[in-house]
């Protein structure tokens, strides 16, 4: 059994892993960290300062704010504990923060968790390798209405795969009011809407003057980034300190 501190248990995701604990898993959640105070229903303790838990975990998985990201990698590096990090939109400083922290303890990070979606991530480097520069790329995400960043992490992370997979430089093109020019060769547009309830859609369009290739991915609920966090967390309790991601997870299946 995998214990887990769980960063952000009171936010959406923090509760859609409890969840699943709860229903059946080799992880449990011992603890958990969160400035809200809204704990109903939480059947472990909640320290607002990570670094004040007292009860002994073997992982923790962070799903909370960019804000907070920096307390619990240093948290991590202190007790020297592994780190799944999910939460999305941060900034270069805490990137560096986490660099720094592989090399003390294993860090797992990915932009998205879903199984899915890395798969994806996979087919469009394919895709990409194939079609281009024969075939116009663009990105189109769709999420809920209360999501913070646009375009998502997982949009950027399709845009870098792209990227990796082109030997030009490829300008990335946020929506297109303010442009009035045609479209170059060298862009890939990035397209957000936002609305309602939806967890993540994300398409990824090769479009030439005959046809269209379309890739494609819906999470259709928010526990397929849970059950993918807590994976990565019973992968990472037993590794040496480094950098991981879904990439090594998703590697095997490409290789069978
Ligand atoms: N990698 C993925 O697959 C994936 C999937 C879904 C969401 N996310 C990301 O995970 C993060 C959380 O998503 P959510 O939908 O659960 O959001 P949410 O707003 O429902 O929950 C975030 C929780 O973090 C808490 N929090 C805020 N600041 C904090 C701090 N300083 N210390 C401790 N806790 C703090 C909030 O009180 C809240 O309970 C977001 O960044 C989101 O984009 C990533």
């Amino acid at each position: 059994m995998t214990k887990i501190f769980m960063n952000g248990c009171c936010g959406r995701m923090g509760r859609a892993i409890y969840e699943i604990t709860k229903n059946g898993s080799d992880c449990t959640i011992v603890a958990g960290g969160d400035i809200s105070d809204n704990t109903d229903g939480l059947d472990f303790p909640v320290f607002k300062d990570p670094s004040a838990c007292d009860v002994d975990y073997d992982v923790i998985i962070d799903f909370s704010n960019a804000k907070a990201v920096p307390a619990i990698v240093r948290t991590a590096v202190a007790k020297k504990k592994p780190i799944v990090i999910c939460t999305t939109a941060i900034d270069d400083e805490t990137l560096a923060l986490i660099d720094d922290a592989s090399s003390v303890v294993p860090v797992f990070k990915s932009a998205n968790m879903s199984y899915g979606m890395n798969v994806v991530f996979e087919l469009v480097a394919q895709a990409t390798k194939a079609l281009y520069p024969g075939f116009d790329i663009e990105v189109v995400e769709a999420h809920h209405n209360r999501k913070l960043d646009a375009p998502s992490g997982t949009a950027m992370t399709i845009a870098d795969t792209i990227r990796d997979n082109i030997s030009e430089e490829m300008e990335l093109v946020y929506d297109r009011h303010d442009r009035s020019q045609k479209r170059s060769k060298n862009e890939i547009g990035m397209s957000a809407i936002r609305g309602g309830n939806i967890v993540g859609e994300h398409e990824v369009y090769f479009i030439s003057d005959e046809e269209i290739v379309k890739i494609s991915h819906s999470a259709m609920t928010r526990a397929v980034f849970g059950s993918g966090a807590l994976t990565a967390a019973s992968f990472l309790k037993d590794k040496k300190p480094g950098y991981y991601s879904m990439k090594d997870i998703v590697a095997g299946a490409f290789n069978k």
